[in-house]
């Protein structure tokens, strides 16, 4: 084992394929590291505190997704963040020592705060300021060595590394720095061009249906100069070429089929839904099994069981240092 790794997500609603690299990169990760995936519930409340978020049906959601792609609770511990009652100890001790400064300059903090406020959130809170200290937390409790996230994740894992940093000067070496790992995540449009996102109603969601899948490819805007099946195409205008290139490893004879106008767009569809329908239908057997009642239960309860013995060793050390 190469050391330990956390990573989370919030619970926001089911998983789209935009998001399937990221857990494809934790599944490669239990090979090598003690992982702790987590589903940070407590985040969730710092940015939707007011939103009555349905937690039982939104943890059990983004659990079925990890699982399916193939998180493997035998390897990693999957549990929730809220139960798991050091990370919220841990966060407090370190608010003593952290400035205000560290946190006030985060990158995404003014940003978000602005964005939100435009949508009727008031995000000048506590908790949301503490945000990135909570990250901290997550990720110093288990001594993690390494965090994959994504690059908008990067400004807080440094803050992370900071935060150790002082709190080792200031009471001891009790915490690692932890590095960032950030995978590769390509960047995936919407059926229709635009982000991909649950909200604006153009994602491929994880559980898609072969019926699903075929309307979404359906969707996806092509060419529009190519009026005929032999006019020439320009796949670089193409969103059913952008998932080519990530689902197709023959993407280029497509695309020289398509300027050649060899093949049209119906067909080149047609071959897209395939390899959708080959990425994803492992994914429904896994989660058919995931889903018999009490399943995803066992596994968040065993895998709090096992994170709390990692943090409250965790805990014994810094509470000693710290003189509690
Ligand atoms: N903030 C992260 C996100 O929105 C989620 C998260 C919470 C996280 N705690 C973490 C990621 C610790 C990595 C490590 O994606």
């Amino acid at each position: 084992m190469k050391g330990r790794i956390f990573s989370g997500m919030r619970p926001t609603g089911a998983l789209h394929i935009g998001h399937l690299s990221v857990i494809q990169n934790w599944v490669a990760l239990q090979e090598d590291y003690k992982c702790y995936f987590s589903i940070v519930d407590l985040h969730a409340l710092t940015t939707g505190y007011e939103d009555r978020l349905d937690f039982p049906r939104l943890r059990r959601e983004i659990a079925l997704d990890w699982l399916s792609v193939g998180i493997d609770p035998e390897k990693s511990a999957v549990f929730l963040q809220s139960a798991v009652k050091e990370h919220s100890e841990l966060h407090l001790l370190l608010s003593m020592f952290t400035p205000l400064s560290w946190l006030e300059r985060v990158p995404t903090y003014k940003d978000q705060i602005q964005q939100l406020s435009q949508q009727g959130k008031d995000l000048g809170t506590y908790g949301f300021l503490g945000y990135p200290l909570l990250m901290a937390a997550d990720i110093l409790v288990y001594k993690a060595n390494a965090v994959p996230v994504g690059e908008d994740q990067l400004p807080h894992v440094e803050l992370c590394r900071e935060v150790a940093r002082r709190f080792n000067h200031l009471y001891g070496p009790v915490f690692p720095e932890p590095k960032d790992l950030v995978g590769n995540v390509p960047l995936l449009p919407g059926v229709d061009g635009r982000k991909m996102s649950k909200s604006y109603h153009n994602a491929i969601s994880l559980t898609a249906s072969s019926e699903e899948i075929k309307m979404r490819v359906q969707q996806m805007i092509t060419d529009p100069a190519r009026l005929r099946k032999d006019d020439p195409g320009h796949p670089e205008v193409c969103i059913v070429d952008k998932f080519h290139q990530i689902y197709t490893p023959e993407v280029a004879e497509v695309e020289e089929n398509c300027r050649a106008g060899k093949v049209g767009c119906v067909a080149c569809k047609r071959h897209l839904a395939e390899n959708l329908e080959k990425l994803l239908s492992p994914f429904r057997e896994r989660r058919a099994y995931w889903e018999e009642p009490g399943r995803v239960e066992k596994v968040l309860e065993e895998g709090a069981a096992h994170a709390r013995v990692t943090a409250s060793e965790t805990m014994k050390e810094v509470r000693c240092v710290m003189g509690l």
